[in-house]
């Protein structure tokens, strides 16, 4: 079966036979949910509905939605894991639930004409366990067995396994019942054995009932609704009978160009490059256009994008190729993904430069670092990373540019590094000689702006001051769905990156200065508590991007509670000003888009 053919036989099966309507996958970053960087499930979108909100295209509905998951990025290669992948999905908003969702997953299954017609003697289910928060699922049970499933083809699990969401840290989430295809060879074991990789998960039924609350509290919701999610290349893989995702015909043509790049083979390595600059293309092509940096959803990027050439490296390809591959996937997907094609040019264009760049660092680091292991002549039963000097790890990066997780790959892979043990020794190191660095730079800036001249990180606190202030302005004037999604800082001017959908009018400017500006003319105090993140919450303070912070958070606060001037709180890192008086005015420079439905403001202090 054809990929094309695939997607369309899933959503025709639920439109024609079942009554939802089609909707359109969203992009690979989440709206309005700072707890995550990518959209890793077809539920991200759809949060609002499924707590309640009626969904303009009714309570059925079909999808198909690009993910990116990364935490399982080491196991890349193998027979089942990808960074991107595709999840075809149908969803019930408070519609039918465990009986209709499992029929209807049954008969797209097995039916030979409208469904893909497996064969029930493949198939086994899993079904939640239950635990203190929500009961065993003998429901979901009860309807696989009268669709003839067999007792030793269902298996009760743990929360662990059967149990999905929420997608961030509070939200949507339930127990699920999931389907097995046997994938090995001659007919499959009456027995289903969960851990054996010849299982292979392809479609997961969630039944959505319960809301997580930031107190990690199970609350029934509103109402009852089913997301379901079918791994579209496991699926794609299994009914052509290929090995692994690699071997179809969504890879096909970047793994032929591989492998007539390569000198030297090596499955999982041209496995590694055709997943990652798989998810690098659909990454730089989305509608919210992610382009390499060292934050956040750009830093992933840009790793993925090094690990491909470092791993093209590996294989002896010395010429440039990424945008050879990138170049292939845009024809591969581009019919069903429109804004590939839309946004070739930038695709390749980027890639190009990310790789220009990394090619000299890569090929000096990996130099350096075989022969600093040449040099250390030690048995392989007795290596371990303290035999390296102690800033080894830290020069690597600071006078090669060899980021630390390419030097711990490398080391891995040659036996330096085998527990986890291993890998916090080398952090603490990195980190030690990083702090070291950052203090001694620091006194020698200090020692050149002693003449009197304002200093740096003065400068760069009271921008961050008017970043607070400015923030809490826009959500007075713009209203409280303005949330922070993005900061940057420079001695001249700050960069704040905010969520709001259209241009600010030259009044709503006006009004925000007008306001910073008030604040700046009350001289407010501006104080710092330590506290836990719930009773900063608790206070009303503004956080965002909460799982970054450790148990304790600093809350910056500009106004006196006693007299009743707060006009801002918010969980940050600092530092501040002293006072608002310190940043003497505010002004805007340019409100201009960032990316959809972000909008970004430059500005200045003190002029
Ligand atoms: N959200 C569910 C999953 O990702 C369907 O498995």
């Amino acid at each position: 079966m054809k990929a094309n053919e695939l997607r369309r036989k899933f959503i025709d099966f639920f439109v024609r036979n079942y009554n939802h309507k089609e909707i359109k996958g969203s992009s690979l970053i989440p709206e309005n949910d700072p707890t995550v960087l990518f959209t890793t499930a077809g539920m991200h979108p759809l949060v609002p509905f499924l707590m309640g909100a009626p969904h303009p295209s009714g309570k059925r509905l079909v999808d198909v939605q690009k993910c990116i998951r990364t935490d399982d990025i080491d196991e890349v290669g193998d027979a089942c894991h990808l960074t991107f992948f595709e999840m075809l999905g149908n969803w019930s908003l408070g519609d039918y639930f465990k009986e209709g969702a499992i029929q209807m997953s049954y008969e797209f299954l097995t039916d030979k004409e409208n469904g893909l017609g497996l064969p029930k003697s493949m198939l086994a289910v899993s079904c939640f366990a239950g635990d203190e928060n929500a009961p065993r699922d003998n429901e979901a049970y009860e309807v696989w067995k009268k669709l003839g499933i067999e007792d030793g083809r269902i298996a009760f699990l743990p929360k662990k396994n059967n149990w999905w969401g929420p997608a961030g840290q509070t939200g949507p989430c339930g127990p699920d019942t999931e389907m097995f295809y046997w994938t090995g060879s001659g007919s499959a074991p009456e027995k289903f054995d969960s851990e054996d990789p010849l299982w292979v998960e392809i479609w997961n039924d969630v039944f959505m009932q319960y809301n997580k609350t930031a107190e990690g509290k199970y609350e029934p919701l509103k109402q009852t609704n089913v997301d379901t999610g079918m791994g579209f290349e496991r699926v794609l893989t299994v009914l052509n009978g290929a090995a692994s995702p690699f071997e179809t015909e969504l890879f096909e043509e970047a793994m032929k160009e591989i492998n007539t790049l390569k000198k030297s083979s090596n499955i999982v390595y041209e496995s590694i490059i055709a997943d990652h600059l798989r998810a690098a293309t659909f990454m730089l092509g989305d509608e919210k256009g992610i382009t390499p940096s060292n934050t956040d959803q750009g830093y992933i990027l840009r790793r993925l994008i090094r690990r491909a050439i470092r791993y093209g490296k590996k294989l002896g390809i010395e010429e440039n190729f990424i945008v050879k591959i990138a170049d292939i996937y845009i024809k591969t997907y581009g019919d069903f993904y429109t804004d590939l094609e839309k946004n070739k040019s930038k695709i390749l264009e980027e890639l190009d430069q990310e790789e220009q760049k990394f090619s000299q660092t890569i090929n000096k680091g990996l130099v350096i670092l075989s022969k600093q292991l040449e040099r250390m002549d030690v048995d392989e039963s007795e290596r371990n990373p303290q035999y390296f000097e102690e800033n080894f790890f830290f020069e690597m990066f600071a006078t090669y540019g060899f980021p630390l997780e390419l030097t711990m790959e490398e080391l891995q892979e040659k036996g330096w590094i085998r527990s986890q043990k291993d890998k916090e020794y080398i952090i603490e190191k990195f980190n030690n000689h990083f702090i070291k660095h950052q203090e001694l730079s620091k006194a020698g800036a200090e020692k050149k702006f002693s003449g009197g001249l304002a200093d740096h990180s003065e400068e760069v606190s009271k921008l961050h001051t008017a970043t607070h202030l400015l923030h809490a302005a826009l959500r007075q004037v713009l209203g409280t769905h303005v949330e922070q999604r993005g900061s940057n800082i420079t001695a001249e001017r700050l960069r704040f990156d905010f969520s709001h959908a259209e241009k600010m009018t030259p009044e709503q400017i006006k009004k925000v200065e007008e306001i910073v500006n008030e604040e700046i003319k009350k001289a407010l105090p501006i104080t710092c508590d330590e506290m836990s993140v719930d009773e900063a919450k608790a206070k009303g303070a503004m956080g965002l991007f909460e799982s970054k912070y450790g148990e304790k958070v600093k809350v910056y606060t500009m106004g006196d509670p006693v007299n009743n001037t707060v006009f801002s709180m918010e969980i940050c890192g600092g530092p501040h000003a002293e006072n608002t008086a310190d940043l003497k005015s505010f002004k805007i420079l340019k409100e201009e888009s960032s990316s959809s439905g972000v909008r970004r403001i430059k500005a200045v202090i003190g002029q």
